[in-house]
């Protein structure tokens, strides 16, 4: 392993921000209540929320998202022992980032997150501020690179050891054919056993008629495509690794089984999650 950045943001090959298309990381943002983005993408996310009964109820389903993000961290270090972290598809910093959930339950841990979208490098820093040095690096790079990103990644993450991949919102942003299948397989062909694989992806095959149609709205205004995936098909992501209980299931259902999330009561968010342990 080589010598670990104190904090590191990898501005070379940094892209341009392009204000004038939405861009999924802002738009994300919007839904979750942050501040970083533009008029382009409040726009794109309230015609989809349009269709799918309003912001309000889009926020509470991105916030459980984020909740489930902070429940996997959680159990990957107190029940599987994980350590090390491989966030990809980070988005822009907000509450209860990988490193922290990590670093308040293990001060051991280290966190490296990877995106490719240039506003997020411009925020990285915020990741870096309260982590303490040698902990927490990011890097730009592109999921469609997995021998990139854990070549760089070395810096920071032993990769002799086990890692969890975090893949939590990203892999709906890849079509077929971009096979993400394979990208994951890749990416797990350099970790060892007893490393972990953490999946979170939008449902197609709940209240589908609603979010199809607002998915494929986003699809076309977004640089990057949005796909909705059935519950077999988000499984397929999993299927190399052992299934931690309860297996790949709609995100209310995950560890520990409870009630919706605030503002959801009596709704399903259409979003399935699974954690999977690399044999
Ligand atoms: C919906 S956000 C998810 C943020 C966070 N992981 C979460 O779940 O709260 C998806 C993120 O994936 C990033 N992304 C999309 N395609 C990517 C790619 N090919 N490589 C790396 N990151 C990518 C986007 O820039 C965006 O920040």
């Amino acid at each position: 392993m080589g010598e670990a950045p104190a904090t590191g943001t990898g501005r070379e090959g940094a892209g341009e921000i392009d204000s004038t298309v939405p861009h999924a990381a802002r738009v994300y943002d919007y839904m979750l209540g942050g501040v970083t983005h533009f008029a382009v993408d409040r726009a794109a996310a309230e015609q989809a929320a349009a269709l799918v009964g309003g912001m309000e109820r889009i926020r509470s389903e991105v916030r459980a998202n984020r909740a489930f993000l902070g429940r996997a961290v959680r159990y990957l270090i107190h029940e599987a022992g994980i350590r090390q972290f491989l966030d990809i598809g980070t988005g822009i910093p907000n509450d209860d980032n990988v490193h922290a959930v990590a670093l308040q339950e293990a001060p051991d841990s280290r966190v490296v997150y990877v995106d490719k979208d240039a506003v997020v490098l411009a925020h990285a820093h915020i990741l870096l501020k309260d982590a303490p040095a040698g902990s927490t690096t990011y890097i730009q790079a592109d999921f469609r690179d997995p021998d990139d990103i854990v070549d760089r990644g070395s810096a920071l993450i032993d990769f002799t050891q086990p890692v969890a991949v975090m893949l939590v919102g990203l892999l709906h942003h890849f079509r077929d054919a971009d096979e993400p299948g394979e990208l994951v397989a890749r990416l797990l062909r350099r970790v060892p056993a007893g490393s972990y694989l953490v999946v979170s992806h939008l449902a197609g095959d709940i209240h589908a008629e609603e979010y199809v149609e607002a998915s494929e709205a986003l699809d076309e205004a977004m640089q990057e495509p949005l796909v909705l995936r059935t519950h077999d098909q988000v499984a397929a992501f999993l299927a190399g690794c052992e299934l931690v209980e309860p297996g790949v299931v709609q995100v209310d259902e995950w560890r520990p089984p409870g009630e919706p999330a605030p503002g959801l009561e009596g709704w399903t968010n259409p979003l399935y999650v699974g954690v999977g342990r690399v044999p």
